[in-house]
């Protein structure tokens, strides 16, 4: 019997990596499997909110009572991201954003006669700095995949990216993060403090994520 503690909420999450094109056939990507919004996607359903996932390329099945955008790109997540704000009460940004891109992508292949190619890259739109200047009273949620200073790199984005929350996971450890079904994260809030939470199944880590979201949540009503 799953708690409908989240009923009236509406959900807006991104998941999965994006995937940027070099010309017709090549395009670059962010390592990310999707697994971790996927799971944040079907615990928020189960627990009764309304849940828009704004997915990039994943090979995962679609959650079940889940609203799902398909989009390829980091401009493409933004248009879906900015067009479904507005309805959302929570937004949770765990995709693996690519941060540069080709912004005119050639419509012809390039060919291999060269003996070096070059590419110019611009950086993305950051969805997640743009979500935190326009949140007003809805909870932002962020994510920092760091190698090292894991709650320092996440208290700095915290801040720069105006979020409520960060969930913060070193993906340099061996069975945690990327592919994997498992994931070890530390939550660094915006009232202070931080809470790690052990490795779990992302099933659970998912749960205790969104705990941590209604806790905020119900803290705001009480203080409005
Ligand atoms: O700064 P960094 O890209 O590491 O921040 C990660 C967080 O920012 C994630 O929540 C990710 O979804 C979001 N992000 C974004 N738009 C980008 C890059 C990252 O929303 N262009």
């Amino acid at each position: 019997m799953s708690r409908h503690d989240l009923e009236g909420e509406t959900l807006l999450l991104t998941a999965g990596p994006t995937q940027e094109a070099l010309d017709p056939v090549r395009y670059i990507t962010n390592r990310s499997s999707g697994k971790m919004g996927y799971a944040l996607a079907a615990a928020a359903a189960r627990r009764g909110a309304r849940v828009i996932l704004v997915s990039g390329p994943t090979h995962l099945p679609p959650p079940p009572e889940v609203e799902l955008i398909r989009i390829r790109t980091a401009v493409e997540m933004r248009e879906a991201v900015m067009s479904h704000l507005e309805p959302a009460t929570i937004v949770i940004k765990s995709a693996a954003v690519a941060d540069y891109h080709v912004k005119e992508v050639p419509q012809q292949k390039t060919k291999k006669t060269a003996a070096r190619w070059t590419i110019d890259l611009d950086p993305t739109p950051d969805i997640l700095a743009e979500v935190g200047r326009n949140k007003g009273s809805r909870l932002l949620v962020g994510f920092a995949a760091e190698t090292q200073n894991l709650v320092a790199e996440g208290r700095r984005k915290l801040e720069t990216k105006n979020c409520d929350m960060v969930v913060a996971n070193l993906v340099s450890q061996e069975g945690t993060g990327f592919e994997s079904d498992e994931n070890e994260v530390v939550l660094v809030m915006r009232a202070g403090g931080n809470v790690a939470l052990p490795r779990n199944s992302k099933s659970v880590i998912a749960e205790q994520i969104l705990d941590h979201v209604l806790k905020l949540r119900l803290a705001r009503h009480e203080a409005s």
